[in-house]
């Protein structure tokens, strides 16, 4: 059972202008797997906000897992992938590479994401986009190899040698 925050970033949806349904699904994905969601949060699209988010939630609430949704994209309050890597010690390249190949398939606009994710201390922080259509296939890309990948960081498991 891991803890896991949800941010999400949206100027609209910090605002009450729009409905978080992709905040919805991805509780729903967590759930299923058994995770428990410990917090959720919703900020406007500020690097800063998002910044002190990520490591409140991280930090404070030690979380084992961040998943944050929107902000991953090309307007200029699109300032996620930025935060993030502003808070992180070591990046996680695999994850958004993964993410956006799988995605490809289904949209070539995932190519357009410009997520990122990435280890702060413990806790693993992933930038998914923010529809909820894409957070939900980014989510099923990488479900699998997850729990594997937090029970290394969490010093749950010390093995890598089983293969799957
Ligand atoms: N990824 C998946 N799996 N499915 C999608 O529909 N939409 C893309 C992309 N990633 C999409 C996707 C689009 S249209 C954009 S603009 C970027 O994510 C960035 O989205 P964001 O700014 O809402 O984070």
């Amino acid at each position: 059972m891991y803890r896991v925050g949800i941010l999400t970033a949206s100027d609209k949806g910090a605002a009450g202008e729009r409905e978080d349904l992709s905040a919805e699904a991805i509780r729903g994905i967590i759930s299923r797997q058994g995770w428990q969601v410990v917090i959720y949060s919703i900020v406007p699209d500020d690097t800063e906000a998002i910044k002190e988010a990520l490591v409140g939630m991280a930090d404070r609430d030690g979380v084992d897992l961040i998943l944050t949704t929107g902000g991953t994209g090309f307007s200029p309050r699109d300032n996620t992938p930025e935060a993030t890597r502003a808070v992180i010690q070591k990046e996680v390249p695999g994850i958004p590479e993964v993410m956006r190949a799988e995605s490809f398939k289904k949209t070539h606009r995932a190519m357009l994401s410009r997520a990122a994710a990435g280890i702060r201390h413990k806790t693993l922080i992933i930038n998914l986009p923010g529809s909820r259509k894409a957070v939900v296939e980014c989510l099923e890309a990488i479900m699998e190899s997850l729990p594997h990948g937090l029970d290394i960081l969490t010093g749950r498991s010390g093995e890598c040698g089983t293969s799957k």
